[in-house]
């Protein structure tokens, strides 16, 4: 939760951006191509560095937060301090401002209201977030940090649309009449192993099985009826906050 009250705190030592005008934003985005890019991808959705089109920077989310920490770098990270004129790196952090404006995803939503929305909506039964939750669906802890906000919208609104081998379905019978379910975990040609939903680990003989089926839809229900468009921008903001703790314990509050 702490990571929330972060956002923004340094703000009020500083004045806003002054470079802030399409030129400026342009100037920007051509010194980010050049120099960020590399790490964080020609379009800032993420590479070796971090996604920077979400609107919601783990360490620090305001103007002075951007300013301090492309300037300097930060410290323990892969993230290098750059040592640019003041008015350049404003150029960038305008370049950055304007991708997440145009961003129709996560920029605007609130990840604490998400935060309640994941808990209201039952997504914990199924999902750990640090610790805690259930095992049927992948953890996401660190969520955020993986995946664009693009990728995760999809994946509350139409699961089926990219569900990954670990989390196809097997259905079988044994001969003895015996049904199971479960996650599809390894198979060849005499065996097959998965995980029941009881989170056992099977492994059975092919030549035991009545039936045998693999269904690659997910077992994740779409919340395409069930959430409004602020909940969803809401909730799209919390998970793309998910990022791994920061390496040194003082990161983010020291500015
Ligand atoms: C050598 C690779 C590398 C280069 C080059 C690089 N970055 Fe980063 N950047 C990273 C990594 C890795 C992180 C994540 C640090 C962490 O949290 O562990 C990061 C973090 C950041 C953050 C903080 C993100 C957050 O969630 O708070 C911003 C903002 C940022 N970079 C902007 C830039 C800009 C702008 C440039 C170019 C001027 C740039 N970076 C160049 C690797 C790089
Ligand atoms: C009945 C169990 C179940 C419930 C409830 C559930 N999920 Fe899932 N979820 C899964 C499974 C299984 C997958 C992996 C298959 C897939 O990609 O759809 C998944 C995948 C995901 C992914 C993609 C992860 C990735 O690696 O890209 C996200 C994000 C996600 N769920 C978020 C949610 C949210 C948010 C809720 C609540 C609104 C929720 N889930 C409710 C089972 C569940």
């Amino acid at each position: 939760m702490s990571r929330f009250v972060l956002f923004g705190c340094a703000a009020i030592l500083l004045g806003a951006n002054p470079r802030g005008s399409p030129a400026d934003v342009a100037a920007g985005a051509a010194t980010f191509r050049s120099h960020c890019a590399p790490c964080h991808g020609f379009t800032a959705e993420g590479g070796r560095g971090p996604n920077l089109t979400t609107g919601i920077f783990y360490h620090g989310s305001s103007d002075a937060d951007l300013l301090a920490n492309i300037s300097d770098g930060i410290a323990g990270t892969e993230m290098p301090g750059l040592f640019y004129s003041e008015d350049r790196v404003w150029q960038v952090v305008s370049y950055i401002r304007s991708l997440s404006a145009r961003s129709h995803t996560a920029s605007n939503g609130n990840p604490e209201a998400g935060q309640s929305v994941f808990r209201g909506k039952g997504c914990a039964q199924c999902h750990r977030v640090a610790g805690e939750g259930g095992r049927v669906g992948p953890d996401l802890t660190n969520i955020g940090q993986m995946r664009s906000p693009e990728h995760l919208r999809q994946a509350v609104l139409d699961p089926n649309a990219d569900v990954r081998p670990r989390y196809w379905v097997v259905t079988l019978t044994t001969k003895d009449g015996r049904d199971y379910t479960g996650f599809l975990m390894n198979e060849d040609t005499y065996t097959v192993q998965f995980m029941d939903l009881k989170e056992q680990l099977q492994s059975m003989q092919k030549s035991d099985l009545a039936a045998y089926r693999i269904d690659k839809t997910s077992k994740m229900p779409s919340y395409r009826d069930s959430l409004g468009a602020r909940e969803l921008s809401d909730l799209v903001a919390y998970l793309s906050s998910l990022r791994p703790a920061p390496l040194r314990a003082d990161a983010g509050s020291s500015r």
